[in-house]
């Protein structure tokens, strides 16, 4: 099998340029981190039009899906490499680093706005979590978030620089809003409120993005209701 992958390049303070490559496989379950890992292995490999490629730098970690280290846009989508497979993506794909981010090089970008916002949001546990069937259900969904910046993406509300922190910190908070009260985290619930509730658009352009499969819109919807509404909501 092939497929041309058309890659989205960029040298450290250089201008973005589009580089493709004819890749062939023979195993349907071939990923593009396997792609490029197989590209930037081979010494010898060329783009189509005979010119030497050079390593292609990306970054990948767990190759599990579970470190959110990978992810970058592939066929207009953002996904994790780890978790693309290159035989359901027909015999052409651009690959494009997320464009939310400053880019550092090639696939690679500076994701640590979402870091940040991490520890803007206070999103650390301050005394004994609440675990019960009101809110175990949620701590669990929201605690499988990868920080890997796809819902982001999406978002027409995201940018770096505004206050607005994103559904990869408000889902990581809506763990501690689930399993706190408004008594025990006040500064959280109230950082919620200003800087999730009041910047989102509700326009759930997020929904079904998330490679990890997390429930985002659920999430909002009782983090909104604690947060917000002042009132626990018990996920069905
Ligand atoms: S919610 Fe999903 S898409 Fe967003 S950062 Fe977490 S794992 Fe990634
Ligand atoms: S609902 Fe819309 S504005 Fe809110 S986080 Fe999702 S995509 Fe962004
Ligand atoms: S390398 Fe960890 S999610 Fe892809």
């Amino acid at each position: 099998m092939k497929i041309r992958l058309d890659i989205l390049r960029k040298k450290r303070g250089g201008e973005p340029y589009l580089q493709s490559v004819l890749f062939e496989y023979s195993d349907p379950k071939t990923t593009v981190a396997a792609a490029l890992t197989e590209i930037n292995a081979d010494p010898e490999c060329k783009d189509i039009e005979g010119k030497p490629i050079g390593k292609i730098k990306w970054e990948c970690s767990c190759l599990q899906k579970k470190c959110g280290a990978c992810a970058m846009v592939i066929g207009g989508r953002p996904s994790l490499a780890c978790d693309s497979v290159l035989s359901s993506l027909g015999e052409r794909v651009r690959i494009e680093p997320l464009r939310k981010f400053p880019v550092i090089e090639d696939l690679t970008v500076d994701r640590s706005a979402v870091f940040d916002r991490l520890r803007d949001m206070q999103v650390w546990l301050d005394g004994q979590a609440q675990n019960d069937e009101t809110t175990t259900a949620s701590a669990y969904e929201a605690s499988r978030c990868l920080q890997c910046g796809c819902c982001l993406e999406v978002c027409p509300n995201f940018c770096v620089d505004d206050t607005f922190v994103g559904m990869a910190a408000a889902v990581p908070a809506s763990r501690l809003i689930a399993q706190t009260d408004r008594k025990q985290s006040k500064e959280l619930y109230d950082l919620y409120r200003k800087r999730v509730y009041e910047g989102c658009g509700k326009s759930l352009a997020c929904r079904n993005i998330c490679p990890a499969g997390i429930d985002i819109d659920g999430l909002l919807v009782s983090s909104n209701a604690a947060a917000v509404w002042k009132r626990k909501r018990k996920r069905g």
